[in-house]
């Protein structure tokens, strides 16, 4: 005979057998062809999410944080009157948000270093309680890899007054040194670092568009311009961010590789682009473009000199390579990270070269005018193919790198509902690609869903938002709560073996018991 509680734990094993039963049921009824589980991606690829320094810390006053640009851009109204003085307080918060990314599943969180919290002059004195701040960040997350990049648009104002930041080349110097500081204080618990992140984006929005910090362009070409020079500060900061991430990529494998036995490399947004029609001249400037957003740093990292149609369209306002500065930088890197949203249909517009003078796009010459059409907080059309397309490109022209799919996501309206389905389905699809396009011979090793949270946006501040996790900037706690993106990710992160695919209709039954499990 069965006693009592024996028999009561048979029924809970039971009805525990029957959830499990019902769930799978559920799941599979809404099977696609596009089923995938964790399981399907070799144990040692990483999924992680991420943020950056200035768009979560806050604290931006304390503890000897020295400004960077993006305060004193957020702070001139650029950024639709929103800054980072709070942010989404990660400073003070950053224990209970490591347990969330354990709580979540993550395997990886990908985070920067603000530079001037650790150097507040860029150079020089080390500020103890930065070096405390990220040290105490990085043990927490020993659970999970922490993966770090040492620039994500936020270096310190200090040396934008003091020689013009990137358009000097004495960032070099100064960037080695910041790393430096960061490989020997944390590289114990640091495997991965990316030097740079968006290199190219960076360049364009912040010395040619004007739109990123620190804001330098030229009229015709930017917006409000004040100061710089869209025709030739693109290409000379590009330089030297190329010979700074080389510098320290060297510095990192001669001094530190051996003992730490990590990897490092360097970041780039890439869009995915093809051609509006198939007329020779579109297709011909589709290349061109890929040449432009993409090769302007590839090229070089990976072959030691830029692509041709730059040498040719920009012509003497290209910086040249010396012999010694193409081998730094051909092949300074371990892995390449790529930012990947969207795709874009490129039309030719060749006439722009007749311009006397000409800024990044100009040069460029293809049509901006249906891109430049979506700089609302509109969602991000879903093209998973795209991203397909994209790790193929990196296969065939560049030798099938490693690669790290450093930033992936959707964007909502910031206060719109917790019910993100559209960010569910973007994140299904894009993984989805992943995984055949790893099938298909792509060299990719991870994948960072962006972002953890609901952070402050580099170009829409607190309108738009593209977080597993919202923030009520009125509530004083700044309280994280989970998206239906959240339980997705997360659910796919921990379930091995079951299809992600049903979980939207599965988890609107089960939303009780994820949100008490997962309200903090
Ligand atoms: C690009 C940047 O790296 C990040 O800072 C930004 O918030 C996201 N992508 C979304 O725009």
């Amino acid at each position: 005979m069965l006693s009592k509680h024996c028999f009561g734990k048979k029924m809970l094993i039971l009805s525990y057998f029957f959830l499990f039963l019902l769930i799978n049921i559920s799941v599979t009824e809404v099977l696609g062809v596009d089923k995938f589980s964790r399981d399907d991606f070799p144990p040692d690829f990483v999924f992680g999410s991420g943020t950056s320094a200035y768009q979560v810390e806050g604290a931006a006053n304390e503890d000897g944080r020295g400004p960077s640009i993006w305060d004193s851009f957020s702070h001139s109204g650029k950024m639709h009157g929103a800054n980072g003085d709070i942010a989404c307080d990660q400073y003070h918060k950053y224990k209970d948000d490591v347990q969330l990314m354990v709580d979540t599943g993550l395997e990886a969180y990908r985070f920067s270093i603000s530079w001037s919290r650790l150097i507040p002059n860029g150079r020089g004195r080390v500020n103890p309680k930065g070096l405390q701040y990220y040290n105490n960040l990085i043990n927490e997350l020993s659970r999970i890899q922490p993966h770090v990049t040492l620039h994500h648009s936020d270096f310190p104002q200090a040396l934008e007054d003091k020689y013009g930041g990137w358009l000097s080349r004495k960032m070099v110097k100064d960037f080695t040194a910041y790393a430096d500081v960061c490989f020997r204080n944390f590289g114990d618990r640091v495997l991965h670092w990316t030097t740079m992140n968006e290199a190219n984006v960076f360049t364009i929005g912040s010395y040619n568009g004007g739109y990123l910090p620190p804001g330098h362009c030229s009229s015709p070409f930017g917006i409000n311009c004040t100061r710089g020079n869209s025709s030739t500060e693109p290409y000379l900061a590009t330089h030297h961010i190329l010979l700074a991430h080389a510098s320290a990529a060297r510095l990192y494998k001669e001094k530190y590789q051996d003992q730490q036995h990590g990897f490092i490399g360097i970041n780039l947004f890439a869009f995915w682009l093809h051609p509006l029609t198939n007329k020779t001249k579109d297709v011909i400037a589709t290349q061109r473009a890929k040449d432009f957003l993409i090769g302007w740093y590839a090229d070089p990292l990976v072959y030691g000199d830029y692509p041709d149609v730059m040498k040719k369209n920009v012509g003497s306002r290209l910086p040249a390579f010396t012999n010694l500065e193409s081998n730094l930088v051909k092949g300074s890197f371990d892995f390449l990270g790529l930012n990947y949203y969207a795709m874009l249909y490129i039309k030719d517009d060749s006439s722009k070269l007749n311009m006397e003078v000409r800024d990044f796009d100009a040069d460029m010459a293809i049509d901006l005018s249906a891109i430049q059409n979506d700089t609302s907080v509109n969602e991000i059309p879903t093209t998973p193919w795209a991203l397909q397309e994209l790790l193929e490109y990196f296969k065939q022209a560049y030798g099938n790198p490693p690669i790290y799919i450093h930033e992936n996501g959707q964007r909502t309206r910031r206060n719109s509902s917790l019910e993100d389905e559209p960010r569910v389905n973007y994140l299904h699809g894009h993984i989805g690609a992943l995984l055949d396009a790893l099938r298909n011979g792509s060299n990719t090793r991870g994948y960072f869903q962006w972002a953890f949270l609901d952070v402050l946006e580099l170009l829409d501040g607190y309108e738009s938002s593209f977080g597993l996790y919202y923030i009520d900037l009125d509530d004083p706690d700044l309280k994280r709560q989970p998206k239906l993106s959240a339980h997705w990710y997360s659910h796919f992160l921990k379930t091995k073996g079951v299809s992600s695919d049903g979980f939207i209709k599965l988890e609107k039954n089960l939303t009780a018991f994820s949100h008490a499990h997962f309200s903090r």
